[in-house]
């Protein structure tokens, strides 16, 4: 018989491991709180949520991700959750005469939306934690009660900016082409040398290197070393634009994300940003205004 106890210390000890890993990985930043102490923790051990807390388990990254059976559809690792796709009213020609990029929401910001669109309960999980819960469509924890004022039924409600909802039209743009309009060379291949400039020069020439046998696309600031992807950097997610009758139609190149300003493990800054937005250094690595 499977002993429970011993399965979940056993689990326990991995995760402990996998954190202490986390901790030699990120050991370059001093600061580095944990996610333990951040709103991130939905778990009954939470730190700092007072909003968002369910009985239901005190793991931290079941929320997120599992390792094993994740959904690859999405372009988030090892995500644990169901996404929207095609539901959103970005930011683009509709409500801006002057963007530029080309917009689709096909990237990692759909996995952040899991939970900030407020369409689906935070414990909605693929894989929820211990043995024999792995529900395809995904099923939030049995037995869980969640706890908090900005929630219902453990979704965000609309009494908070964090509830960023289906429309978003009214936020910064995500999933979208980085440069105003891309690179100004490139191709569809995944390691094209890809040493042009930006399309429009009020954006910051991004940084690129071949990572993992694919070009990798990030913006340098004045944290850490120049050159170096580092998680202090504004980190661009690459695949092919899709923008019809552009001369760029089908080229790697890179995009905006959540995950370009913000680090979702760490809020040693406010608001999990990568860096200080002090002087709005956040919006001046990319912008050059
Ligand atoms: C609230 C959701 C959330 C939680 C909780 C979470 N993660 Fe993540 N994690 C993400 C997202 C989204 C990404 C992809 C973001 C990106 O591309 O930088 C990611 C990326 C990662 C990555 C790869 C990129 C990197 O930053 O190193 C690792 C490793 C990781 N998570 C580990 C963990 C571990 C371990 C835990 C639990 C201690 C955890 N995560 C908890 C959302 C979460
Ligand atoms: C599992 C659900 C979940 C996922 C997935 C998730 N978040 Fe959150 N996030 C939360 C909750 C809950 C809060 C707390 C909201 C509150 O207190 O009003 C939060 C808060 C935040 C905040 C505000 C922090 C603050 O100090 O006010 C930011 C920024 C944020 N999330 C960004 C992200 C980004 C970026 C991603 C993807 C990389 C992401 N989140 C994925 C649940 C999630
Ligand atoms: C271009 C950079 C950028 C992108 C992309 C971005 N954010 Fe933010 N976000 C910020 C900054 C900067 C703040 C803090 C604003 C401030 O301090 O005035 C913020 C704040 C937030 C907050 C806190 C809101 C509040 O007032 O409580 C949440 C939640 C959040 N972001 C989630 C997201 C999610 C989810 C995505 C993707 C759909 C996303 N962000 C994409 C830059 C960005
Ligand atoms: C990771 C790089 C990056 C960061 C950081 C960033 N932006 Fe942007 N921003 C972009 C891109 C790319 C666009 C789309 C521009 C286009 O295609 O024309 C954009 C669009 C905008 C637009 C709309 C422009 C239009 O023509 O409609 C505004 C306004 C803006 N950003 C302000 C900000 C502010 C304020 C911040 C800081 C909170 C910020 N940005 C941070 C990359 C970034």
């Amino acid at each position: 018989m499977f002993n429970h106890t011993k399965g979940t210390k056993r689990l326990a000890a991995r995760v402990v491991k996998l954190l202490a890993g986390a901790a030699l990985v990120f050991g370059g930043a001093a600061a580095y709180a944990g996610i333990a102490a951040t709103k991130h923790n939905l778990g009954a051990s939470t730190g700092s949520n007072v909003n968002y807390m369910t009985t239901g388990t005190t793991e931290i990254c079941v929320f997120c991700h599992t390792p094993h059976a994740s959904n690859t559809g999405v372009k988030a690792p090892l995500w644990n959750k169901p996404v929207n796709g095609g539901v959103y009213t970005t930011y683009n020609t509709s409500t801006s005469a002057t963007i530029d990029g080309s917009v689709s929401m096909t990237g990692v910001s759909l996995a952040c939306l899991s939970c900030h669109d407020g369409t689906q309960a935070m414990d909605s999980m693929i894989n929820g934690p211990g043995s024999g819960n792995y529900v395809a469509g995904g099923a939030t924890i049995s037995g869980g009660v969640w706890t908090g004022a900005n929630q219902t039924a453990g979704k965000m409600n609309s009494n908070t900016v964090a509830m960023l909802g289906t429309d978003l039209s009214n936020d910064h743009p995500v999933g979208i082409q980085y440069c105003g309009g891309g690179i100004s060379t490139g191709s569809a291949s995944t390691t094209d040398a890809s040493t042009g400039t930006c399309r429009d020069p009020d954006f910051t020439t991004p940084q690129n290197k071949i990572i993992g046998g694919a070009r990798a696309w990030w913006v340098d600031n004045s944290v850490g070393t120049a050159g170096n992807r580092e998680k202090t950097d504004m980190i661009l997610y690459a695949r092919a634009v899709t923008l019809s009758g552009d001369a760029t139609d089908g080229f790697y190149q890179p995009f905006v994300e959540c995950g370009s300003c913000h680090d979702p493990h760490n809020s040693t800054n406010a608001t999990f940003l990568r860096i200080p937005n002090a002087q709005s250094a956040v919006c001046l690595t990319c912008h050059n205004k």
